[in-house]
C-alpha cells in the first residue's frame, strides 16, 4: 500500500521575486514534481512563501530536503506533515496562488500566527485557503 503524505511549510523569499523568477522557479518545480508523482501548491504572497507538498512520504521529503537549501528563501519551517487519503491537488504538479496584493493585511496578519503558532486549526484553515485560490478557474499570472 502507498501512503500519501502531505506536508505544509512557509519560507521568507531572501528578496523580491520577480515574476519572471517566479515563473523560472515553477517551471523547474513542476518538471521534478512530475517525476516524483509530486502535486501541490504554493502561494507567494508578501515575501512569504506558504507550500503544499503531497505525494509519496519518501519523495515529499527528499523534495521537502532539497527546498530547504535553496537560496531563494530563508527561515524554512515545516509546519505540518501528516498522512492523507486523497491528493486535495491531484491536478497540479504545482499550483501557483497569488492574492491581489499588499493590500490584504488580513491573510498578513494569518500567516504571522500561523508561523508563529501553526495549531491544528490553523494549519487547516491555511491548507482550505491554499485549495480555496487554486480552485478559481484560471492561474494568475506570477507576481
Ligand atoms: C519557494 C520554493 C518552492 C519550491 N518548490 C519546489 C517543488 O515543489 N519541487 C521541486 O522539485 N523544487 C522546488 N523548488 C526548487 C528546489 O528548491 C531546488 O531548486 C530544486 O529541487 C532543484 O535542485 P537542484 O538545483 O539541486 O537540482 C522550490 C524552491 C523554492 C524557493
Amino acid at each position: 500500500m502507498s501512503s500519501l503524505q502531505c506536508l505544509l511549510y512557509m519560507s521568507q523569499a531572501t528578496r523580491a521575486m520577480s515574476p519572471a523568477e517566479i515563473d523560472r522557479l515553477l517551471q523547474g518545480a513542476r518538471e521534478r514534481n512530475r517525476l516524483r508523482g509530486i502535486t501541490g501548491a504554493l502561494l507567494y504572497y508578501d515575501g512569504r512563501f506558504v507550500q503544499v507538498l503531497e505525494g509519496e512520504a519518501a519523495a515529499v521529503e527528499q523534495c521537502f530536503a532539497l527546498i530547504q537549501t535553496d537560496p531563494r528563501h530563508e527561515q524554512v519551517t515545516a509546519l505540518h506533515r501528516g498522512p492523507i487519503e486523497a491528493a486535495g491537488f491531484p491536478e497540479w504538479s504545482m499550483r501557483y496562488v497569488s492574492l491581489d496584493g499588499p493590500g490584504d493585511r488580513a491573510v498578513a496578519a494569518f500567516l504571522d500566527q500561523l508561523q508563529r503558532q501553526p495549531t491544528p486549526e490553523r494549519v487547516k484553515q491555511a491548507i482550505t485557503l491554499l485549495h480555496r485560490l487554486a480552485s478559481t478557474a484560471t492561474e494568475p499570472p506570477a507576481r
